[in-house]
């Protein structure tokens, strides 16, 4: 009787106080939680993350950002819940790739990988399970499993901040959604891995995170250029004249992407050309490239039975198929010699430079069911997690082993994403929410290109055109329309003048990609990234009778339409109809991108560039290297004049990267960055450059110093 008494005592402290957590620090600034038994297969294992520990090492160390014993966990049901604290004004970011808000407090999300649906649900191309808090701390969940996540939602009757009850009927301060002081998360595992990121500020969170999973991609020069996507069923000849074309009115082209009819058949596909459409792959890839144009092509993942490899990897496939094509399991190593081995035979090795790889994320109705088997005996909710991953990680090894670069296009990522070379992009086309997306990628480690597919007005094709030039891949996606930059042709003059911008400001995109690479540092990123921005807004904002909810207050703050480009530059774009906009300017003095005019200081402005411009400011000291305009990227080893640009009067320094610009070189030492210093004289500027390193690939020809700020 007494030893019943004791057991069920024993049991009642232990559901109380939860399952006990194993913590170890992995790296500086990271610390691992572990609850009951982990499953093997998680996020960072399907992406075969490795930490950069020397860029870890060199970020330091910081405390443990959290009360420990305020994060708990439990078994319940087979599941594991989490729960981390939350104190009263703090703002969390993040948990995934979302087209409509960035601050996430209050929200409650099913993290699960779906082709965006038009809300933001936590059904995404990057479900990712980690959040930024705005005290500078984060967590990630390791689990390739679906999450649900209550972001500060829930309120637990122990809380020692438990909402008072109010009577609706009298009180005018009830709410339906009463604070809570904590982000609850079930996984349906019995046991999970979980890490918490030390700051201080929002952004060395991000950059540990990034770091965690291996560092940024760096992009081949030439995937800085721009982009071009044809009608699927182009030819050969057609996919050349297109290009002839944009040589004859002088627009950029670095690469042409080829979209399903290149196959000779698709959704599923047989990852053969179609010989009807192109005669001589061979020759095709050669003559284009020897032109210094790229191709790119797309293709699903999913075999058709009329393919050369269906009968090798169809007993390596899911129990189920999509569009009638088998699944290949790419967690199989013969599964993935067959399938990549035929990218390379037809593709890679003759000359293809990278992939789109499309329909990985979703929708239901097509994808794999989740009571889909795989031979490995991944369960498919956590094949449909990482199946994204899973083909940008094996895609790139193909590249790596021919020390090529590759900068391609994908549908479906999560954690662990971050290293490898490729840009989320969608079939949805809200421009606004396009702009969202590309600020809260920088939450995820993820990079989005709100690509140009066709316009209604040419002002609407502008508008679109102007951002997608301020992002990480400059295309247009005409696989439907067969849009042209020319197209419009009463603004082709100011496209034109765009696309050779994007080109001009090579040298800035590749450092701040080398930035992203070698430091973690988003090369495009949330205001709340910025050091000096909510800080000022909180108070011009804020309407004080927000007071009795205290995250209200942080929710109206949201700024969702402007982000920053690189270190220096902030873009706040134009959506068709405006004719001028708001924009919150961080602390310190900003300049206008393109005059050098001094234009505020941590306050509101209203931006009316017109037509031809993107409204585009520049941070104090803020340096922009530039180069001539040109239609095509630098080629490995080809010297170029660089423009230094100077704004404001602050001492300015900046890091310009270095490299062949094609090869994984840079992974064996082979890189440089040269420091630009610009100081302001009472008779105009002083300017320097650090010397080429002996030994390193130096692409930097001479160097001019150009003060903006007159
Ligand atoms: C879609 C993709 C588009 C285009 C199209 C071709 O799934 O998102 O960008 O490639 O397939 O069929």
């Amino acid at each position: 009787m007494r030893l019943r008494f004791l057991l069920a005592f024993v049991l009642i402290i232990n559901f109380v106080q939860g399952q006990s957590i194993v913590w170890t620090s992995v790296q500086p600034g990271v610390w691992k939680g572990t609850v009951g038994k982990p499953e093997t297969y998680n996020l960072l294992t399907a992406a075969g993350s490795a930490p950069n520990v020397p860029a870890l090492t060199r970020l330091g160390t910081a405390s443990f950002p959290l009360p420990k014993p305020a994060i708990v966990a439990q078994l319940v049901d087979g599941k594991t819940y989490l729960r981390f604290p939350l104190d009263r004004t703090e703002q969390l970011y993040g948990f995934g790739l979302n087209f409509q808000t960035v601050h996430q407090r209050g929200r409650i999300l099913n993290l699960h990988m779906d082709h965006f649906g038009g809300t933001d649900n936590g059904r995404t191309h990057a479900p990712t399970p980690f959040y930024v808090s705005s005290n500078g701390y984060g967590v990630f969940i390791n689990s390739a499993r679906y999450l649900t996540v209550y972001a500060g939602s829930a309120a637990r009757k122990d809380s020692p901040d438990a909402p008072a009850a109010l009577d609706r009927n009298t009180d005018k301060n009830w709410t339906a959604s009463p604070y809570s002081d904590a982000v609850e998360i079930v996984v349906p595992a019995a046991g999970v891995e979980f890490y918490v990121f030390g700051g201080p500020a929002p952004l060395d969170v991000v950059r540990r995170y990034n770091l965690f999973a291996g560092g940024g991609c760096l992009p081949p020069r030439w995937g800085l250029g721009f982009q071009q996507r044809v009608k699927s069923l182009n030819t050969a000849d057609q996919v050349r004249a297109e290009a002839d074309e944009f040589d004859q009115k002088g627009f950029p082209l670095d690469m042409i992407g080829l979209e399903p009819g290149w196959q000779s058949k698709s959704y599923p596909g047989t990852f053969e050309w179609d010989k009807t459409r192109y005669p001589d792959p061979g020759n095709f890839l050669k003559t284009m490239r020897g032109r210094g144009i790229r191709t790119n092509l797309w293709i699903n993942p999913y075999v058709a039975p009329t393919a050369s490899i269906y009968n090798a990897i169809r007993p390596l496939t899911a129990s189920h198929t999509v569009w009638s094509g088998v699944v290949p399991d790419f967690t199989l190593a013969e599964a993935r010699r067959i399938f990549f081995g035929q990218l390379a035979k037809d593709g890679i090795n003759p000359g293809v430079s990278g992939y789109k790889i499309d329909e990985v994320d979703g929708y239901d109705s097509w994808l794999w069911p989740d009571v889909a088997t795989f031979p490995s005996g991944h369960p498919a909710e956590q094949m449909r997690q990482t199946y994204g991953l899973l083909m940008q990680r094996y895609s790139t090894d193909e590249y790596r082993t021919k020390n090529t670069r590759t900068y391609g296009l994908v549908r479906a990522s999560n954690t662990g994403g971050t290293a490898f070379p490729y840009v989320l992009y969608n079939d949805y086309y809200k421009h606004e929410d396009f702009i969202t997306a590309l600020i809260t990628s920088s939450y995820c480690g993820v990079l989005w290109t709100p690509e140009v597919r066709a316009s209604p007005t040419s002002e609407e094709w502008l508008r679109r055109f102007q951002t997608v030039v301020f992002s990480p891949l400059a295309m247009i996606n005409a696989w439907a329309s067969g849009t042209k930059p020319w197209s419009f042709a009463d603004v082709s003059k100011q496209v034109q003048d765009m696309a050779l911008l994007r080109m001009q400001m090579m040298p800035y995109w590749y450092s701040e990609f080398a930035n992203y690479h070698f430091d973690g540092t988003p090369p495009f990123r949330a205001m709340s990234l910025e050091e000096g921005f909510l800080a000022d807004v909180r108070t011009t904002v804020v309407n004080s009778n927000l007071n009795d909810n205290p995250y209200a207050l942080a929710i109206r703050q949201e700024v969702k339409d402007q982000y920053m480009a690189g270190g220096n530059l902030l873009v706040a774009p134009l959506f068709a109809g405006q004719t001028s906009r708001l924009v919150t300017l961080p602390k310190g003095n900003w300049y206008d991108f393109y005059t050098g005019e001094l234009v505020g200081n941590g306050q509101q402005i209203t931006a009316a560039p017109g037509l031809d411009r993107i409204p585009v400011y520049v941070k104090d000291g803020g340096i922009v290297p530039m180069m001539p305009a040109r239609l095509r990227a630098p080629k490995a080893g080809e010297t170029v004049p660089i423009e230094v640009r100077y704004y404001g009067s602050k001492p300015g320094r900046y890091r310009l990267y270095d490299d062949d610009g094609e090869t994984f070189d840079y992974e064996r030492g082979q890189y440089s960055f040269r420091e630009i210093r610009v100081t302001k004289t009472a008779t105009g500027l002083s300017g320097t450059i650090s010397a080429p390193e002996p030994g390193k690939p130096n692409t930097v020809g001479a160097v001019t110093f150009v003060q903006m700020t007159k």
